[in-house]
């Protein structure tokens, strides 16, 4: 069996990251059909859009997307790719699974968590406009459909993963009708799980917290800003933005993507650390329900990146982003 896959290499760093994964996924063992399509700042160049039809075709027919980081352009009247593909494909769950590998310069040994953000709504509507020249107001949205199946998704994947507890992360105190009606959804779901353990936690307590004892955290779930911040902030927990996947989950379609943006800074020098694309690749494949070539990949990525021999430049070593992929390849066999 084959599958079909929208591959999106993205700017900046996307290329050369997801070349990595789509070389690891190709000897995996499971035959792919790539249908190669460009998006973010390169296709405004060729096409004069960020986001080409043909892009959004592609999704729609094969469903499932392996994405890079796409560079966002500013002040061009533009709208965030990322934001239009999980508005147009209703991928309401962003799925960033954070955890330690061994060996790995990190301050921490034991996180295992997994960021659950809800995808579709909140201040990443973009409801914004100035008032006059001297003021700007954004409208934050927050639905009680929304936020009903976020705290369930987030519970769902808490059975499925084994997983004991389920952390609400919200601002309730402040933003009383917003975030508060949010942490009543997820209240209201967790009470359809009374084998998970349900907290809730204020967003800037949860930032101390993860930064102090990230051990103590499982699965956390919260609003669209809260998730995005914080998920950056628990890459750096394990070793950098190199290290995290991500999958934006809907019910029709999905896409998987690393948690980092383009990275212009190390753009075209093959030095990214291709972890985190690898990573969502894995991801993808245990969404289609490829599990053994998973675990083949994850073992094989799990030794390399045991052996201080393969460090990219982020992790104090200086393989190149090719090498760290043939790497991981020659330990599939
Ligand atoms: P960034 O994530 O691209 O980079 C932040 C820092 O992390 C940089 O120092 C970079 O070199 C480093 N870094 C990121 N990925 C790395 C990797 N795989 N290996 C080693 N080091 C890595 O964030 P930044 O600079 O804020 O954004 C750059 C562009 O990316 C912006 O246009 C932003 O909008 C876009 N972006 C796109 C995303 C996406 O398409 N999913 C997600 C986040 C940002
Ligand atoms: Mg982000």
């Amino acid at each position: 069996m084959s599958y079909n896959i929208t591959l999106i290499p993205g700017d900046g760093i996307g290329p050369e990251v997801i070349n990595a994964a789509k070389l690891v996924l190709e000897n995996c063992g499971i035959g792919f059909n790539w249908d190669v399509v460009e998006a973010g700042e390169n296709a405004i160049k060729k096409y004069g859009t960020p986001l080409p039809q043909n892009v959004i075709d592609s999704i729609n027919k094969n469903k499932i997307a392996l994405k890079g980081p796409v560079t966002t352009p500013i002040g061009t009247g533009f709208k965030s790719v990322n934001v239009t593909l999980r508005q147009i494909f209703d991928l309401y769950a962003n799925v960033r699974p954070v955890k330690t590998f061994k060996g790995i310069p990190s301050r921490f040994e034991d996180v295992d968590l997994i960021i659950v953000r809800e995808n579709s709504e909140d201040l990443y509507k973009g409801i914004e406009h100035m008032i006059g020249d001297d003021a700007a107001e954004s409208i934050k949205i927050i639905t009680r459909k929304a936020s009903e199946r976020i705290a369930d998704f987030a519970f769902k994947l808490s059975v499925n993963e084994k997983r004991k507890k389920v952390t609400s992360v919200h601002k309730a105190n402040i933003m009383k009708c917003t975030d508060g009606l949010f942490i009543n959804c997820t209240r209201k779901i967790a009470q359809n799980y009374p084998e998970i353990e349900y907290e809730e936690m204020i967003v800037d307590a949860m930032s101390m917290k993860l930064v102090l004892s990230p051990e103590k955290y499982d699965v956390l779930v919260m609003p669209n800003l809260y998730g995005d911040i914080l998920s950056d902030l628990a890459a750096g927990l394990v070793g950098g933005l190199g290290m995290v996947p991500g999958a934006n989950i809907g019910l029709d379609a999905a896409i998987f993507e690393p948690v980092h943006g383009s990275a212009p800074d190390i753009a075209g020098k093959n030095k990214a650390n291709p972890t985190a694309a690898i990573l969502s690749a894995v991801m993808m494949l245990k969404y289609i329900g490829e599990f053994s070539a998973a675990t083949k990949i994850e073992n094989a990525l799990r030794i390399v990146l045991e052996n201080a021999k393969y460090r990219t430049f982020d992790l104090g070593g200086n393989t190149k982003t090719s090498e760290f992929a043939q790497a991981v390849v020659e330990n599939m066999k």
